[in-house]
């Protein structure tokens, strides 16, 4: 396994000094698994490569927002990028300030705005002209000046899956390239708000830093123009999208992917300015696993089938994506590997959480899909009426509850029958 907060003790695979085994018996199944101590070291790498330079990490709520793991990251200092009120009602209730969270998203409400505006957010990342209108009304009705940064879709390939590349024109997200100076100065005649920042966010699960320098060059050559006509450019938001291991990618390390950065905004004579980084996926992505066991092996014509209790209402990325994500056994069994499609109990062919993989298994096994960490439980749902998997963080050799395991009763509480 790449990360060394998941690995094989005497053949059974622990997370940090407790086994994966332990854990089951303990919580049950499916059930998210954490590492305090991976998402401590990846926190650190950002945090590190930023000491001493005019950087900001925000981290994206978006990739996993349960309340412990937002704790761990306030408690280093962290700052937050939200795209609800929902997110940020979870940043504050984890510890994180408004005044180091940012607030990005398409499609802002105006009760959005002005429940983040009362409570000081750092800045709003503004995608559209309509959304500028919104956010100045909202902050004339308060008396107040929001704090703005755009959007700009730098029209970069980010040579990633076409679901999560956001920076070319053809996405709905950021104000064009070429339209973004004219919106500029549009935002900056508005009174009530202030412009204070440009960004970008160019997709997700990029292996390669080349995209984002292309993507700060084309930032900067507007920078150049906005200062040009009178406003004030204090931050750069380069967004987030760094990519992790699931198979055999290998994308750049945190550290020097930051340093990069960094010193290629200032070598461009930019140094003066503020970098914000958004990470999410790179965060949390390689610090948690869907821990899960085999309710039966179903041998058929043309396929195995290892029928697990976890589905794809637990972890959606490979029905949504065809996403690869690693499938290890718990227990290392020493006997004869089969081929198996890993699939769940909802009813529709696109529930499989891992296909044609070899595995020494039995009917009870446990089996751990990794990387799921990222974008895993914040996905799940509860189709098929299925309640959601409990969530833990393990820190040493302790392992701590941090969500409940779902009851079917909560699932239809808020529900009623017709009176007649
Ligand atoms: N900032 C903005 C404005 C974003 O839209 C995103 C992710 C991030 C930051 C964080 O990106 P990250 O560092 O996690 O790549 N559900 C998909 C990924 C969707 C990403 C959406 N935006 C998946 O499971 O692969």
């Amino acid at each position: 396994m790449s990360d060394s907060a998941f690995h094989y003790v005497e053949g059974v695979l622990h997370t940090e000094g407790v086994s994966a085994a332990s854990l089951a018996e303990q919580f049950g199944t499916p059930l998210y698994v954490y590492s305090r101590d991976a998402l401590t070291r990846a926190y650190h790498a950002y945090a590190d490569a930023c000491a001493g330079r005019k950087a900001a990490v925000h981290v994206a709520v978006k990739a996993n927002s349960n309340l412990a793991v937002l704790n761990v990251f306030a408690r280093m200092g962290a700052g937050f990028d939200i795209v609800s009120s929902g997110e940020f009602a979870r940043v504050l209730a984890a510890g994180g300030r408004a005044e180091n969270t940012v607030f990005s998203g398409v499609g802002k409400s105006a009760a959005e705005m002005r429940e983040a505006l009362e409570a000081g957010v750092k800045c709003f990342n503004v995608e559209s002209i309509p959304e500028l209108h919104a956010l100045n009304e909202v902050a004339k009705s308060l008396g107040r000046k929001a704090p703005v940064s755009l959007r700009v879709n730098p029209d970069v390939d980010a040579k990633t899956h076409p679901y999560i590349s956001t920076g070319l024109k053809s996405n709905k997200f950021g104000v064009a390239f070429a339209d973004a100076r004219a919106t500029y100065a549009q935002a900056h005649a508005m009174p009530n708000l202030e412009v204070v920042g440009i960004g970008c966010h160019i997709g997700s699960q990029i292996t390669e830093i080349s995209p984002y320098l292309d993507a700060i060059d084309k930032l900067l050559e507007l920078v150049e123009q906005i200062e040009s006509d009178g406003m004030s450019i204090r931050h750069v938001d380069v967004g987030g999208g760094l990519g992790i291991t699931y198979d055999d990618e290998t994308p750049p390390d945190i550290g020097d992917f930051v340093k990069t950065l960094l010193d290629h905004i200032e070598k461009r004579g930019h140094g003066q300015r503020e970098v914000y980084f958004e990470p999410g996926r790179s965060l949390v992505g390689n610090a948690g696993v869907l821990l899960t066991h085999i309710e039966y092996l179903k041998p058929g014509e043309e396929k195995n089938f290892a029928i697990v209790d976890a589905a794809m209402n637990d972890l959606a990325r490979p029905a949504m994506y065809e996403a690869f994500h690693r499938i290890v056994p718990v227990v290392k069994r020493d006997a004869q590997a089969h081929n198996y499609d890993i699939v769940g109990p909802v009813c529709e062919s696109g529930d499989w959480l891992g296909r044609d993989r070899e595995l020494a298994v039995e009917p009870g096994d446990l089996l751990v899909i990794c990387s799921a960490g990222a974008y895993g439980f914040v996905t799940s749902s509860n189709y098929n009426t299925r309640a959601r998997a409990a969530e833990v963080i393990v820190d040493g050799d302790r392992a701590r509850l941090v969500r409940e395991r779902e009851e079917v009763k909560q699932l239809f509480a808020g529900e009623s029958i017709l009176p007649d």
